[in-house]
């Protein structure tokens, strides 16, 4: 076994076990001193990522305060209210219009449930702007709330659902615009237009006033004819009665054969006897010629609006181009081309009344013309019949003839047309299944036709 040698001045184990245990506690030492740096640096490294974090943070929330202050900004600055509610109706926000509407600051409504301020008329118009729903669906609506004043004006309502990120419904947005004076406004041209068409249905009753008044003027001159020839037959006759009562005195009394026969000659006896014939037949015509006015006359005052008729062409056409010329009092060269047996269904009063409003203008328009001519004709085109009344006057100005057929349109001087005969013929002619067209004539004047459905 080798000997074992120690270090001089110290007994050997001992002096050997303090020199390991010295390196060793030297090395852990260095140990310690490694990890404490290694924390030291780390802790460095935190301090210093918490630092940049709290900058970041800082202006993060620097930044989310500007934009929070301009949505509100935008928010208090939009004049229509904005209400958000949740899920149950609880007031969440507002924006000061809808303060300034209630009178009454943001604490006083947040929270509360939205029903609270409502007009208690119109809560009921609240339940289906709170219903849940699909994004897309905006309800409208028309609501009054409650003031501290009273009750608001009345706001018209967009009521837009809101969701979160999972798609659940949680609550609305609700904006609103005062209405109220709008509505007013409304309301007063809804006045006015009933006015207006009030005024208009007065003015057509007087055009058809007047109308009828043309009628009768054109009647009674049509009768004042025969009228004048039955009265001055039967005032011959009468004139006639007294000779002849003469006469047969003569006859029957004490007369002798001469005397007679100067009698005879005298009261002009046999002159009379032959004039009898024609003066009776005359007489009688005329009495034909009223009775057939008159029943004319009747036929058109009993034919009341809405009353559908088989009405014969010819006798429309000849009895409203006759009074309407006679009432005009003018000479015009008259033709009229008119198939026999064509018949419509309508109203022969109102179509009686588009013939004489056509064919007044035309006399109307043909007031300078040197030598006036209408041609009124009515013919058959397969199943229709196609009427046209033509003139020779100036012809409808371009610029007008777009406004003829509005109501009150009128070239004529106040007091000789209201400018309502064309509406009205135009409104007529369209209830009988036609339609009623003005336009030039081949040699100039204005044709005005329209085609109405044979019967
Ligand atoms: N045959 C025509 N030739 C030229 N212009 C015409 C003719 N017919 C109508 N017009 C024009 O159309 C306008 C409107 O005619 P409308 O019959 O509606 O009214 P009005 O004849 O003026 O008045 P009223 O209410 O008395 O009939 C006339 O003022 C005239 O300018
Ligand atoms: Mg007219």
């Amino acid at each position: 076994m080798p000997e074992v040698t120690h270090p001089p001045g110290a007994s050997e184990p001992e002096t050997l076990l303090k020199l390991i245990a010295k390196r060793g506690a030297m090395e852990l030492d260095q140990e310690r001193e490694g990890a404490w740096i290694e924390v030291i640096r780390k802790m460095d490294e935190v301090y210093s990522d918490l630092l940049r974090y709290e900058v970041d943070l800082e202006h993060k929330n620097a930044e989310l305060e500007e934009a929070q202050a301009f949505v509100t900004n935008v928010i208090e600055s939009v004049s229509d209210i904005l209400i958000v509610c949740d899920a149950k109706g609880l007031v969440q926000q507002v924006n000061s219009a809808f303060q300034h509407t209630l009178g009454c600051s943001v604490t006083d409504i947040v929270s509360r449930n939205i029903a609270d301020v409502i007009d208690i008329k119109d809560r009921a118009k609240l339940i289906p702007l709170l219903k849940p729903r699909s994004a897309s669906d905006v309800v409208d609506g028309e609501l009054r709330f409650s003031a501290e004043s009273g009750s608001s004006d009345l706001f018209a309502i967009n009521a837009s659902p809101r969701h979160d990120h999972r798609g659940r419904f949680i609550g609305v947005v609700l904006t609103g615009r005062p209405i109220g004076e709008l509505r007013r406004a409304y309301e007063e041209l809804h006045k006015a237009h009933h006015e207006l068409q009030r005024a208009q249905r007065q003015l057509v009753e007087q055009e058809k006033m007047a109308s009828l008044g043309r009628l009768v003027a054109g009647v009674a001159h049509e009768l004042n004819n025969p009228i004048s020839f039955v009265y001055g037959n039967v005032h011959t006759l009468m004139r006639y009665r007294t000779a002849i009562a003469a006469y047969l005195d003569a006859v029957h009394g004490e007369a002798k054969e001469d005397d007679l026969a100067a009698k005879r000659r005298s009261l002009r006896i046999d002159e009379i006897l032959e004039d009898f014939g024609p003066l009776i037949e005359g007489t009688l015509e005329g009495a034909v010629r009223i009775s057939e006015i008159v029943k004319n006359l009747r036929r058109l005052s009993f034919s009341k609006l809405g009353e559908v008729e088989r009405v014969n062409i010819e006798r429309l056409i000849n009895t409203a181009v006759l009074w309407a010329v006679r009432t005009k009092q003018v000479r015009i060269d008259l033709q009229l081309e008119i198939e026999p047996e064509l018949w419509v269904c309508g109203n022969e009063g109102q179509l009686h009344q588009v013939i004489v409003n056509l064919v007044e203008n035309a006399i109307d328009a043909m007031r300078g013309t040197e030598a006036p001519r209408l041609v009124v004709s009515a013919v058959r085109r397969g199943n229709e019949i196609l009427f046209r009344i033509s003139d020779n006057g100036p012809g409808i100005d371009k610029d007008h003839i777009s406004h003829i057929f509005e109501p009150f349109f009128t070239t004529k001087r106040v007091g000789e047309g209201t400018g309502l005969g064309l509406w009205i013929s135009y409104g007529i002619v369209r209830e009988h299944g036609g339609e009623l067209v003005a336009g030039y004539g081949p040699e100039g004047g204005a044709t005005f036709s329209f085609a109405l459905p044979a019967a």
